[in-house]
């Protein structure tokens, strides 16, 4: 899989992109990833990219030509278009599994007090991390990136992510280390009987409690 990803501030995703389980599933070429700064397709002496709306109102808005010369630039056949936007379709775990099929994705990251409406027309989905308002789409991008990547075969270990949370719309269970006993609080004591069909069924007995108690919207759709 390729991931190009357009953004104002390509510092951002250095040490993104070089560290732990992201850093090596790009050392291993398990995915690549590209980071391209907007500037670049601008055709501005100054290499600006956003300037006052029309109509007045507060902030610069992004423009749309350096966007789509980027876009035509860096789109293949076969490549997603995604705009990182708080008005966007809210992202989830079954949408990151799903953008794991695709060959390439070209993730946009808005920025500043808001992007020209027409950069919508060349995209091919707007996703959005949550409701709330960030400064920009870089976090969103790397969230994207990372859930995404560490679903490619071979990033961790083969089904370790069978168990997640959301998976099958259910919480994950909880895990336990060293000490067996922290200041009164045990271990549960089936985690030691070696029984693994007993282990399985605490689990996911564990897994149904904890979903009603904390999301019993996911069990509803379940
Ligand atoms: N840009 C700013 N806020 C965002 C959000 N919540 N999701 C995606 N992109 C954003």
């Amino acid at each position: 899989m390729k991931i190009d990803i357009l953004t104002l501030f390509p510092e951002l995703f250095v040490s993104f992109l070089n560290t732990s389980i992201i850093g090596r599933a790009v050392l291993h070429k398990k995915v690549e990833i590209k980071v391209h700064n907007l500037r670049d397709y601008s055709l501005d002496p100054h290499k600006r990219v956003d300037d006052y709306g029309y109509g007045g109102g507060d902030g610069m808005v992004l423009m749309v030509e350096p966007v789509y010369r980027a876009i035509e630039t860096i789109k293949k056949e076969n490549t997603k278009v995604i705009l990182l936007t708080p008005q966007g379709a809210v992202f989830h775990q079954k949408m990151a599994y799903d953008f794991t099929k695709e060959e390439h994705l070209l993730l946009i990251c808005g920025h500043y007090e808001g992007f020209d409406e027409r950069i919508r027309s060349f995209v091919d989905m707007e996703v959005s991390i949550g409701d709330f308002v960030l400064t920009g789409g870089e976090i969103p991008a790397m969230v994207l990136t990372d859930s995404i990547v560490r679903l490619l075969e071979g990033v961790i270990k083969e089904g370790s992510h069978l168990n997640d949370s959301f998976q099958n719309d259910l919480l994950d269970y909880p895990v336990y280390t060293k000490p067996r006993n922290f200041m009164g609080m045990e271990v549960p004591d089936v985690l030691f009987s070696g029984h693994h069909a007993n282990i399985e069924a605490w689990r996911l007995s564990k897994q149904i409690e904890k979903t009603k108690q904390r999301r019993p919207d996911l069990l509803e759709k379940r």
